[in-house]
Formats: structure tokens, C-alpha cells, sequence
């Protein structure tokens, strides 16, 4: 293909889906992402889908950059600080997929809950004879306590479909949400109280130095034995080590993870050979409709940092613990 050489050049981590591919063509001459290196020339912009790590010693090699912008809410793998510092602006997708991300998270309480993959499999073979009132019995949904780390966007969202399932509804948060609480009914706690009284504790939060490893073996050891966690947020919030012990012992019942640690886990990990865990592969904003949108967001970004204009979605301020 022959490259226009007047067009912006954006480093881009791929692969980058057709949509993106098509509002982009003709506007920007898209390099690989090793030209982050700095040796294949000038980079005016940087486009990334939640990896991989953008970084001081990166932005220094690429001076002439104008942009950073991510596919995606989570901007954990961007030095925000460091983008800051150097003028350079950084643009996210939020809004546009917290309900479908919220939607997952709730298909895998489901799902975690009445064993459905579990069930799936077993339906499927030949040890399904006849239908058994005593077998695969599961926890109850409705009627139950669920706990929410995190009450952003994708929080907020979770506890209502939570109020559809007639539970109630606890969160914990960097700081209480009145308005929310008000209006949904829900309780705010602290976070120890939390795991102690939750069924069901469902992860929103964005990884930041505070929240990394935030579940491991002594916050596991504060929930109950028939719990079950749910992650939706990012993989380093759970120690993988710890809650691999946790669901081998009996500390908690069951996980139902969108996001892992390492990701993708090592095809012979252990948690993988585990009945009481149901998994899958990042799929919390994976519908045509909310990946239209981050597509258009994200590209919409990029073209407009490219341009030297405001970004429509800019990230805000640089993450809490840096301020
Ligand atoms: C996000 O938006 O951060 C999702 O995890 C998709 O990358």
C-alpha cells in the first residue's frame, strides 16, 4: 500500500477493527506500534485499545506527539501524569459503554450463580439422562445482598439492574454518592463491612495504585464462605494467587472474571481447571452497538488532537494518587 507521507502518522496498537479502520482511512497514515520506538520517523499520535503501556520514556522518544487516544474507559496503561507534563493530551471513551459493560457484569453473576456454564457442559453430555431435583442446585439471586467496589459510571449502572433482582444494594467508594444513594436506595459502607455482608461483590473500580491488589487473601478471608466475586474492573485488582486459594479452599464459593491477571491467563493455569469459576475473554463492552461508540469516540479524539483542537472526550484530571 502506498503511504501518504503528508497525512498525520498514528502509532496504532492492532489489531484495529474495521469501523475504526474505515473512519480513519484517508485521514491518518497508520504505522505499526513499533514506531513508539522512535526509529521510523514522526508520530503525531498515539491510538491504543487498553494496551499496551504508554509511558514518560515513550512520549520522550516521540517528541512532534499530539495525542494520545484509547479505544476504551480504562487508561491504567497511560502515564496520565507524564502526558500531562508534556502538554499532551489523552482522550477516552466513558458513558458509552456502562451499560453494556454492567450488563456483563450481571450475565456473570447470573451465570456464576445458577452454575450455567457448568450446566451447559453437562447438558451437553452423555451424563445428562434425566432431569434430577437434587442436582447442580446453585445460589439464589433475588432476594440477596450484593456488595459494589466502585460507584462510577459502571457502578451506578450495576445497581440497577441489582434493583430489578429485588437485592439490596451496599457500595463502597472513594467517596459516598448522596444523589445515587437517594435515589436508588442504596447503602454506602466501608469496604471491610462490605465483603462481610455481600453475596454477591461485583469490582467497578478503574486500576490505580490505590485499588491494585485490592482483593487478596485477607479481604477474602472477610467474605463470606457462599460468596461469590465478580470482576468487571481489571485484572491486578485481585492477587490471581490469592483468590486461586480462596476458591480451592472454600474461603469463597465462586469468581466470575471478564478480566484476569496475568490476561490472557496461561492456557495450564490452574484457575482455568476450576468447576466454581466461570471466566471470559474481556468481553465487558463487546456488543456492535457500544463498539460503534467507542470507535467513534476514540477516533473522534484522535482527529481532533491531531488537529491541535479540544478533544470531544478528554480524560479529566490525572488519577487520584498522583495528586
Ligand atoms: C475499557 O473500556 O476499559 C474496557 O475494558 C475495554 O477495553
Amino acid at each position: 500500500m502506498e503511504l501518504n507521507r503528508n497525512l498525520p502518522r498514528v502509532a496504532a496498537d492492532g489489531p484495529l477493527d474495521s469501523t475504526v479502520m474505515g473512519l480513519l482511512s484517508d485521514r491518518v497514515e497508520l504505522l505499526p506500534w513499533d514506531a513508539t520506538d522512535g526509529g521510523m520517523g514522526r508520530v503525531d499520535g498515539l491510538y491504543t485499545y487498553g494496551h499496551p503501556t504508554v509511558d514518560a520514556a515513550m512520549l520522550d522518544r516521540l517528541p512532534g506527539l499530539r495525542v494520545v487516544s484509547n479505544y476504551g474507559v480504562g487508561i491504567d496503561h497511560i502515564d496520565l501524569g507524564a502526558a500531562m507534563d508534556r502538554g499532551i493530551p489523552v482522550g477516552n471513551t466513558p458513558g458509552v459503554l456502562d451499560g453494556a459493560t454492567a450488563d456483563m457484569g450481571f450475565a456473570l453473576l447470573l451465570a456464576t450463580a445458577r452454575r450455567l456454564v457448568e450446566g451447559d457442559r453437562y447438558a451437553r453430555s452423555a451424563a445428562f439422562t434425566r432431569y434430577d431435583p437434587g442436582y447442580m442446585l446453585g445460589r439464589e439471586v433475588h432476594g440477596s445482598t450484593l456488595g459494589i467496589v466502585g460507584m462510577g459510571r459502571i457502578g451506578e449502572k450495576v445497581a440497577r439492574r441489582a434493583i430489578g433482582f429485588d437485592m439490596t444494594v451496599l457500595y463502597h467508594n472513594c467517596r459516598p454518592r448522596p444523589q445515587v444513594e437517594d435515589e436508588l436506595g442504596l447503602r454506602y459502607v466501608g469496604f471491610e463491612e462490605l465483603l462481610a455482608a455481600s453475596d454477591f461483590v461485583v469490582l467497578c473500580v478503574p486500576l490505580t495504585d490505590r485499588t491494585r491488589g485490592l482483593i487478596n487473601a485477607s479481604s477474602l478471608k472477610r467474605m463470606k464462605a457462599s460468596a461469590v466475586l465478580v470482576n468487571i474492573a481489571r485484572g491486578p485488582v485481585v492477587v490471581t494467587d490469592d483468590l486461586l486459594d480462596a476458591l480451592r479452599s472454600g474461603t469463597i464459593a465462586a469468581a466470575g472474571l471478564d478480566v484476569t491477571d496475568p490476561e490472557p491467563l496461561p492456557r495450564d493455569h490452574p484457575l482455568l481447571g476450576l468447576e466454581n469459576v466461570v471466566i471470559s475473554p474481556h468481553l465487558g463492552s463487546a456488543t456492535d452497538r457500544t463498539r460503534l461508540r467507542m470507535a467513534e469516540g476514540s477516533v473522534a479524539n484522535l482527529i481532533a488532537g491531531l488537529a491541535g483542537k479540544p478533544l470531544p472526550c478528554p480524560v479529566a484530571a490525572r488519577p487520584p494518587e498522583r495528586s
